[in-house]
């Protein structure tokens, strides 16, 4: 009824709006929005400078207007400014606990969104969410999760895309872009540097400036770049000392004055300190009941009363949140509450599953199965009723809700529906029966280990699904599969040499049974029909193109921080309650710019499975690398051929292995390619300059002398290198 209201309201604002405008010529967002702001009275300026949580909360009741979901800003009516209606997030329209019964379309997690390599498929997850929030009456989607996977044991993995700053710029800058191309505005997120979930309120990163722009920060302003979202959200965690929300360093001084980010900041929940951030640089504070006060909105109001200052503050920041609707066309576009094609977006969601499942391994080509098998044991994972997603803010159900869900908090716990662990209605057992129709399918829980080996040993193949579920708010202390589950596979494994691993987990774990298994698929959480992707790869219906977004490590004493920090300090807790004064820092100066991979190859670690990697039933051959230069622009080209009997994608990866007589490692650039068997491209990719640069006294600086790129198949597996030589040349903003 509420979301009706809304509607109608926003209906209305469509038209006076556009009447309004009879005059006016400039579609300029910029100038529309000055128009705007001069034309509001003191009380108005305030409006739309914080928002509140859009579900019941405390004393708050449901903001009247409000679509329930993740946030609520009131809109001004006289000037036909829409409110905003919020939702999570870049997984789909979330379920925000329940409070409202709908279903939505699942995409499979970040890391399997990132594996896909593709910022065209991207793109059209993007707007198939985006459309999605806006036919439930939302107008902006809290998505756009971007931050670089510093440590996998991170609790939110899952809803990142990779551990590097061009793969990750590129793949999320394309999904804000799709969101919006159907008028719903997009963050991105958090900014920045909000690398663990423990102590997630007090985390403190030391970093330098350098470390920072050329990983963390470079990821996001490639998005900016590319995306153009309407706004960014900053974190919980603080940099340098200062909250990300009252960072003038990283609001004012590198997102707005550097890269001249012209939408707004807004605050993640519960993250804004006080009034004070808004002058180094938030612009809206959201879900504003959790925090301490409401520290925008009336104080603000006083402040701009009676100093200038303020006053100029406040007119910013109320035309950078008019600029966004402007430019994004909310306000001539208003959410249209519709029936949703669930089957269709559904197509998009498997789509992006397929592209995303990574084959890591597979022993004498055991995969694909044949049709005709006769006898498959499927054990573990809830194969036979659904797919694993992963928890907190970012969890999206399908219609009907979850069809398994293994609570780990009490029900009277406000958190209990967002801290659970959900599967999506995709059964990869039914998946599997349909497309061998003729086996004999039986299957164990996985519980115990005797009857699945049981099991095991009376089938031609066994199925092994495994799960390591991730959620905001929690990390994972280690890289195991937790509940005996390694154990089972071992088992499994030596009942029966066909045995098939496939693992739904929310990012990297290690595998210490990998050797006695014929084959692993890294399935992520698959998403909305994760059970046919995942059941359409094992028969070869699908040939499995993705790729590792992120290093898989043989064992943490590999990473930066062996031992994760705050392990034995930080009491595990969702909402992160800092003691007074509690402080955790963790200093990020250890790996540097250096995430992943980048640090394997300073350090000389072999990966488990490398960044970049991932198998297909076909064989790619790549030609010789060659490079060239056009002004500043820099392009390698080669040749990719499919030399082996089925159709399959290739991925092709150029490095940077030196630069001005120094050793690097680091992605420049990469293209997925389609390929026919036998058939053969000419690919030509651009390369980043700011990736062959360093950042150096506030700019960047690429020194003089030779830059060697080798073309890889993963970061471990390259070829023969190619040099260019450069001239010195340094920019700044
Ligand atoms: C999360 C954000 C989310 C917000 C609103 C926070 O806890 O960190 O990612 O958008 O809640 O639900």
């Amino acid at each position: 009824m509420k979301t009706h209201k809304l509607l109608a309201f926003s209906a209305l604002f469509a038209g006076s709006l556009a009447f309004a405008q009879q005059g006016f010529a400039a579609e300029d967002p910029d100038a529309r929005a000055a128009e705007t702001e001069s034309q509001m009275t003191p009380g108005e300026r305030k409006v739309l400078t914080y928002g509140l949580m859009a579900v019941p909360f405390g004393d708050f009741a449901l903001p009247e207007g409000a679509v329930p979901g993740a946030g609520y800003v009131a809109g001004i009516e006289r000037l036909g400014v829409p409110p905003l209606t919020e939702t999570d997030a870049s997984l789909g329209v979330s379920y925000a606990g329940g409070v409202r019964k709908d279903g939505a379309t699942a995409l499979p997690s970040g890391m399997a969104l990132g594996s896909t390599w593709n910022p065209e498929l991207m793109r059209k997850a993007g707007a198939m969410i985006g459309g999605e929030a806006r036919a439930k009456g939302f107008n902006v989607m809290l998505a756009g999760s971007i931050n670089l996977i510093r440590d996998p044991r991170n609790g939110r993995t899952f809803e990142y895309l990779g551990e590097d700053p061009l793969h990750s710029g590129l793949l999320g800058g394309a999904a804000v872009a799709g969101i919006q191309s159907v008028h719903v505005i997009s963050t991105l997120k958090h900014f920045a540097l909000n690398g663990q979930e423990t102590g997630r309120h007090f985390v403190d990163v030391k970093i330098g400036d350098g470390a920072a722009r050329e990983s963390d920060l470079l990821a996001f302003e490639i998005a900016i770049e590319r995306g153009d979202p309407g706004s960014v959200m900053c974190a919980y965690n603080l940099v340098k000392g200062a909250y990300t929300c009252d960072s003038d360093y990283l609001l004012n001084k590198v997102l707005k004055q550097d890269w001249g980010f012209k939408g707004w900041v807004m605050s993640d929940w519960g993250a804004v300190p006080g009034l004070e951030a808004a002058m180094n640089g938030l612009d809206q504070q959201s879900g504003a009941q959790i925090d301490k006060a409401i520290f925008f909105g009336e104080p603000l109001s006083e402040a701009a009363a009676t100093d200038k200052r303020w006053a100029e503050r406040l007119s910013d920041m109320n035309r950078r949140i008019l600029r966004s609707i402007y430019a994004v066309g909310v306000d001539k576009h208003p959410p249209v509450k519709q029936d949703i094609d669930f089957a269709a977006n559904g197509d998009i969601a498997q789509e992006t599953a397929e592209q995303g499942i990574v084959l890591l391994r597979n022993r004498g080509g055991a995969l694909p199965l044949a049709k005709t098998v006769k006898r498959i044991a499927v054990i573990g994972g809830f194969a036979n009723d659904g797919v694993l997603s992963g928890g907190g803010s970012s969890q999206v159900q399908g219609l009907g809700g979850p069809i398994i869900s293994v609570p780990l908090a009490g029900a009277d716990s406000i958190f209990a529906s967002i801290i659970a662990q959900n599967y999506h209605r995709s059964s990869p057992l039914k998946a599997i029966g349909k497309l061998a129709p003729e086996a004999k399918i039986s299957y164990r829980d996985g519980r115990y280990v005797a009857d699945a080996v049981i099991a095991a040993e009376q089938a031609d193949v066994a199925i092994v699904f495994a799960t390591q579920w991730m959620t905001e708010g929690f990390d994972v202390p280690d890289l195991s599969l937790p509940s005996g589950q390694d154990s089972l596979i071992a088992a499994v494994a030596k009942a029966n040499p066909n045995t098939i691993v496939v693992l739904e987990t929310g990012g990297p774990v290690a595998m210490p049974w990998l050797e006695k298994t014929a084959a692993v698929l890294a399935a992520w959480y698959p998403g909305a029909r994760g059970g046919d992707a995942i059941a359409r790869i094992i028969f070869g219906d699908v040939n499995p193109s993705g790729r590792l977004p992120v290093t898989f490590p043989a064992s943490v004493a590999q990473l930066p921080r062996p031992e994760l920090d705050g392990a034995r300090t930080v009491e595990p807790s969702f909402v992160g309650v800092r003691a007074p004064g509690q402080v955790l820092t963790v200093d990020y100066d250890i790996e540097g710019s250096d995430i992943g991979y980048r640090w394997f190859a300073r350090k000389k670690h072999k990966a488990l499975f490398p960044f970049g990697f991932g198998l297909s039933y076909t064989e790619f051959e790549h030609g010789a690398l060659s490079l060239a230069r056009d002004g500043e622009r820099l392009t390698a080209t080669f040749r990719v051929a499919n030399k082996g009997l089925r159709a399959g994608a290739e991925v092709a990866q150029v490095y940077l292995i030196s630069g001005a007589g120094e050793k690097k490692h680091r992605l420049a650039g990469f293209q997925r390619v389609e390929l026919a068997p036998g058939e053969s491209r000419e690919v030509s990719v651009t390369l980043e300059p700011r990736i062959l640069a360093e950042w150096e006294d506030g700019k960047w600086r690429i020194a003089a002398g030779r830059y060697a790129f080798a073309l890889g198949k993963s970061a471990e597996d390259l070829g023969a290198p190619a040099n260019i030589a450069l001239e010195e040349r340094s920019w700044g903003y």
